[in-house]
This record gives C-alpha cells, sequence and structure tokens, in this order.
C-alpha cells in the first residue's frame, strides 16, 4: 500500500510569486517569510515523495459564482497554471496522478463525500506557489492531485466536515495499491481579511494557537463554525480549512501522532499571516 509520509503547510500570496521572480529572497522584506523554506526543501529532499495531495481554494479561475462546488477533486494528467498576471510568470503544467485521483474520489464517494471531479482543471497561484516555494529549481519532482474546498462563496463547509474530509482522502492515500510515498499539502492563510472595513486584520494569537493545535490537538479548530472562523481569522482567514483538511489526512488510519519538522510564522506577508510548517506522521 502507499505511504502517507507527512503533511505540509505554506501560505499562497501572489506577491510571493512575484519576489520569487525578481529574487528578492534575502530582502528584508521577504527574509522572515523565505526563511522558512530551507528546512522544508531539505526534509522533501530526504524523503523524496512521489505524490503530493494538495488541498487548495481555487480563487475565482476554475470555478466562479455561478457554479461553486464545495469540494472538487482533480481528475486530470496534467494542470495548467494560470495566473492573474501580477505575480509569478506562468509556470508548466504540473503532472496529475490519475490513479490515485481515482482512488481518492472512489473512496470520497463511498464514504458519502459527494465531491465534483475535474478531468480539465485550471490552478491558480494557491497551487503553482506551493511548489515552487518546495522546489524552487527545476521542475516540480511529484505528481499532484489538487483538492479544491471553497472558501470563495458561502455557504462554506464546516470545519468538522473539512476534518473529516481530510480523513476520509488520508484513509484512501493509504488504502491506495501503490509502492509511492505520498505527502499532503495545505495552501492557505493564515489569517487575512483582503476588503472590506476590517482590511489588514490578523490575529496572531489565534494563529499561534491554531498552529498547535495542528501538533497536538487537531480536532480543536472543528469546535468553531466557519462564521466564528471568520470572525476570528477574517473573511480569507477562512483559507485555514485547508490545514485542518491536511491534519485530518495524517489523522486516518491511526497515523494520527504527529511530529514537528519544522514551522514558521511571520506577520504580515502583503495583508497576510503567512505559516509554514511540515509534520512527519510519527
Ligand atoms: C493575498 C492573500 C491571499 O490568500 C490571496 O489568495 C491573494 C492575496 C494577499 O494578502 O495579498
Ligand atoms: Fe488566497
Amino acid at each position: 500500500m502507499a505511504q502517507l509520509i507527512g503533511g505540509l503547510g505554506t501560505s499562497h500570496i501572489p506577491a510571493i510569486g512575484s519576489a520569487i521572480h525578481k529574487g528578492l529572497q534575502q530582502d528584508p522584506y521577504w527574509k522572515p517569510f523565505f526563511d522558512g523554506f530551507p528546512p522544508i526543501q531539505a526534509w522533501l529532499k530526504e524523503k523524496k515523495p512521489d505524490v503530493l495531495v494538495l488541498f487548495y481554494n481555487d480563487h475565482g479561475l476554475n470555478f466562479f459564482l455561478d457554479k461553486m462546488p464545495t469540494f472538487a477533486v482533480g481528475a486530470a494528467p496534467e494542470y495548467h497554471n494560470a495566473d492573474e498576471g501580477w505575480g509569478i510568470p506562468t509556470l508548466p503544467p504540473f503532472k496529475g496522478d490519475l490513479d490515485l485521483s481515482w482512488h481518492i474520489i472512489n473512496t470520497l464517494v463511498e464514504k458519502e463525500f459527494d465531491i465534483v471531479t475535474c478531468q480539465e482543471m485550471l490552478v491558480d497561484h494557491a497551487c503553482s506557489l506551493p511548489l515552487k516555494l518546495f522546489w524552487p529549481e527545476g521542475d516540480c519532482p511529484v505528481t499532484v492531485v489538487p483538492i479544491c474546498i471553497n472558501t470563495v462563496q458561502f455557504p462554506l463547509p464546516k470545519p468538522g466536515r473539512v476534518y473529516a474530509m481530510g480523513k476520509a482522502v488520508g484513509e484512501a492515500i493509504q488504502s491506495w495499491d501503490s509502492s509511492k510515498k505520498v505527502a499532503v499539502l495545505a495552501s492557505g492563510g493564515l489569517s487575512h481579511q483582503l476588503d472590506g472595513e476590517r482590511a489588514g486584520f490578523i490575529n496572531k494569537a489565534f494563529d499561534l494557537q491554531f498552529l498547535d493545535s495542528l501538533e497536538s490537538n487537531p480536532e480543536w479548530a472543528t469546535q468553531f463554525s466557519v462564521h466564528e472562523l471568520v470572525e476570528k481569522t477574517g473573511t480569507q482567514g477562512v483559507e485555514l480549512l485547508m490545514w485542518l483538511a491536511m491534519r485530518g489526512a495524517l489523522a486516518s488510519g491511526g497515523g494520527s501522532k504527529v511530529r514537528r519538522v519544522t514551522g514558521n510564522y511571520h506577520i504580515p506577508i502583503s495583508n497576510t499571516a503567512t505559516a509554514a510548517l511540515v509534520l512527519e506522521v510519527a
């Protein structure tokens, strides 16, 4: 069976792509953010996952307000990146993993998560930036299965439901008939609000408590409703649902014990509290 080796997390912000493109990693504004990544890159070099299951939220590129799935799973041979135009220049397509995609889809539907399947899927900065941050040089060496969670148009899924979906994805990975090594990734947040009266809102105390909970008390954030999460983390801070899905995957199949390999928290980049994290399945 496939091996689920661990979970990664990172914020995604289009300006990060622009900083990568301009080589600003050592610039005083950017350094505290980019310094979080060499330990993650080293972990990936050592552990060499073959596949990355990527929990992310689309921002109006592949899904718009007219059609908005709560959960959507990619089942495409490759995923084309379409950048918004103010981040990193568009990257070559990322290779999919059809066998794992369909195994996850079959498992999720069997477990009563009635997801949308996407045999074509454009991916935005939420997919392209983590891959570029983790593997800054050359092509990305893993195949990917993107799983999109709606954080754009209400109603949004409840945190508990997202955690359960992540857990079901973890069970799918661990029952996949393959000798491959799989890692799960959360792309999003942490606290941020891009518009409205509270634009620029960041909640460091909540973010740090949330990051701690991912290690030792993974269901902690499921006590909150989506509206409570918005109140505590900002309208876009709900992207932390991605981290909850990632942690849910690690909690599947008895693998609930995790070890924090490395972590970084920095505020702000643009309007966002950023975090980077690796949790290894113990
Ligand atoms: C920003 C943050 C995001 O999560 C995003 O998708 C776009 C922009 C920002 O802080 O600029
Ligand atoms: Fe975002």
